[in-house]
């Protein structure tokens, strides 16, 4: 990583915030979010090529609205500001901001009226989007207005002496034709940046800094098998060797032959002292009776933290627990306006490990997006059945059998999952969905075998597209992977004689059914 070259984000509050830091990363610059009141002294410390600052749900006029110290804009980094860092640039060096006539919000025209620097090489005309209900009405003195929309007059401005520009459109969504276009053009024409970031790069400056933070003493690191555990576990077994313990808990709850892939793939590829917890007894006899699916999930976290406590214990003397916490989640936790993002992240954290085992924290991969982790893990040599896994829920398989939890359940269940995964891996399917998966309910309906009337089980098929998670819809497999499933499900798998396809998108349902 070239941290001569970073280029800083200040976070005023927009939900496209980790869309910028992505933009400047696939320019192969590094960049790093930091809170709008960052002071100058820190600014300086860094010593970015340039600066972006982001939109912002708050009015610059209102009173609370978030500022930034004032002397950033004299210490001669270039400045880019969108909507929101726009208005700010516009009000604090003495243009005016107000209430737009109307909200401007979606795909509008933009019109360059000075097609040099950070618009270099644009069209007259191209579609931008807005997304604002304020407007700079005014722009500073030195300032000239450099692009125009239907509705705003003053749709980018722009002070080449101090090299500040800032726009009321947002370059960083797809939607606007040439935001990649714009920002490079800031990136390389502005800020003089090389673009010489790599993942190798990351590799390296990592390593050393968690030699650096680490020193002597020991690390555990919670290992799932799931891309973001096993990434951060590889990166910090490369930088500090046998002083890292890798503790994976086999819940009881896991797919079938998982936790075997999981020793196999850290134990014998990687060489790490990886410290296997069967706990499946433990886990089944704390869930006997229960149905509730909240209950569920409270036992399962509970017992995980418990069996984590007593084996850091065993290992003795840990001071570091390595968690595999990614870009979004630490912007999550420290956006200018939290709100119930932060609610969200506590799911993040490795079975919500609490604060008072003592443990310092170890994020290696908190500057990184999913896409970039996989990259990372691909760099570090991870197999691909690590790197491209579909995600996969904490309480496991627990919230896939509806009802009581036990193990002639789960067994059923790991059976079918097993076809199920099978038959979408070999249709080439796997990756073209976020999951895919066989959920067992409670219920049991009439079938017939050979001329035997059979009263068994039902099994669910749940297959889902989403970019997040937070949205899905049901996949459109085709009909002959489903009739596959469905075959082999009902004659391989014993107590199961039927399977139903879940056609139900989030929201209103969820893509676990608990
Ligand atoms: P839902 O069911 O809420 O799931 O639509 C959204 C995504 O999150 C996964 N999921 C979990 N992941 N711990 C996790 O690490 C959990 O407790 C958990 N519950 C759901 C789910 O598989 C889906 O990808």
């Amino acid at each position: 990583m070239n941290t001569d070259e970073i280029i800083l984000i200040l976070d005023f509050g927009s939900q496209y915030n980790q869309l910028i830091a992505r933009r400047v990363r696939e320019e192969r610059i590094y960049c790093k979010i930091v809170p709008h009141d960052i002071g100058a002294d820190e600014v300086m410390k860094l010593s970015p090529r340039g600066m972006i600052f982001s939109g912002g749900p708050a009015s610059v006029y209102k009173e609370g609205a978030p500022l930034c110290d004032k002397r950033l804009w004299t210490l001669g980094i270039p400045i880019l500001g969108i909507c929101y860092g726009m208005q700010l640039m516009a009000k604090e060096l003495g243009g005016e901001v107000l209430k737009a006539p109307s909200r401007e919000y979606g795909k509008a025209e933009l019109l360059v009226i000075d097609d040099k620097d950070i618009f270099k090489g644009l069209p007259k005309s191209s579609i931008c989007w807005m997304s604002h209900g304020d407007h700079v009405s005014q722009i500073p003195r030195s300032f000239k207005t450099i692009a125009q929309t239907t509705n705003s007059e003053i749709a980018a401005m722009a002070d080449n002496s101090r090299n500040l520009y800032g726009l009321q459109f947002h370059p960083e969504v797809a939607h606007t034709q040439m935001g990649k276009e714009i920002l490079r053009n800031f990136l390389y024409g502005i800020c003089k940046c090389s673009g010489s970031w790599t993942m190798k790069s990351f590799i390296d400056e990592s390593i050393s800094k968690i030699k650096e933070r680490v020193g002597h003493d020991k690390v555990v690191c919670g290992l799932s098998g799931g891309v973001d555990s096993s990434v951060a576990a590889v990166l910090v077994n490369k930088a500090i060797g046998r002083q890292l313990s890798c503790i994976f808990v086999n819940n009881g709850l896991l797919r079938k032959s998982e936790s075997g892939e999981v020793r196999k793939t850290f134990e014998d590829h990687f060489h790490m002292d990886l410290h296997y917890v069967d706990a499946e007894e433990r886990f089944l006899s704390k869930l006997k009776g229960i149905e509730d699916p909240e209950e569920k999930r409270k036992i399962i976290g509970n017992e995980f933290i418990r069996v984590f406590e007593d084996e850091a214990g065993r290992i003795g003397g840990v001071r570091f627990l390595v968690q595999g916490t990614l870009y979004p989640d630490v912007i999550e936790s420290t956006s200018a306006f939290g709100g119930p993002s932060s609610v969200i992240k506590s799911h993040h954290n490795v079975g919500g490990l609490p604060n008072d085992m003592g443990l310092e924290l170890l994020e290696p991969l908190r500057e990184l997006f999913k896409d970039e982790v996989r990259q990372l893990g691909k760099e570090l040599g991870l197999p691909d059945e690590i790197i491209l896994r579909q995600p996969f829920p904490g309480p496991g398989l627990a919230v896939r059998v509806i009802g009581e939890v036990t193990m002639e359940r789960l067994n059923i269940l790991r059976e079918a999952d097993e076809r199920v995964l099978n038959i979408i891996k070999k249709s080439g399917y796997y990756n073209k969905v976020w999951q895919s998966f066989a959920v067992l309910l409670p219920v049991k309906t009439v079938g017939v075998m050979g001329d035997e009337r059979t009263y068994e089980n039902v099994i669910a098929l749940r297959a889902v597209t989403s970019s997040d998670g937070m949205t899905a819809d049901w996949a459109r497999l085709p009909y002959d992977v489903l009739e596959e499933i469905s075959n082999k499900i009902i004659n391989e798998v014993q107590g199961v004689n039927r399977v139903v396809f879940d056609i139900s998108s989030k929201p209103p349902s969820t893509i676990e059914w608990e």
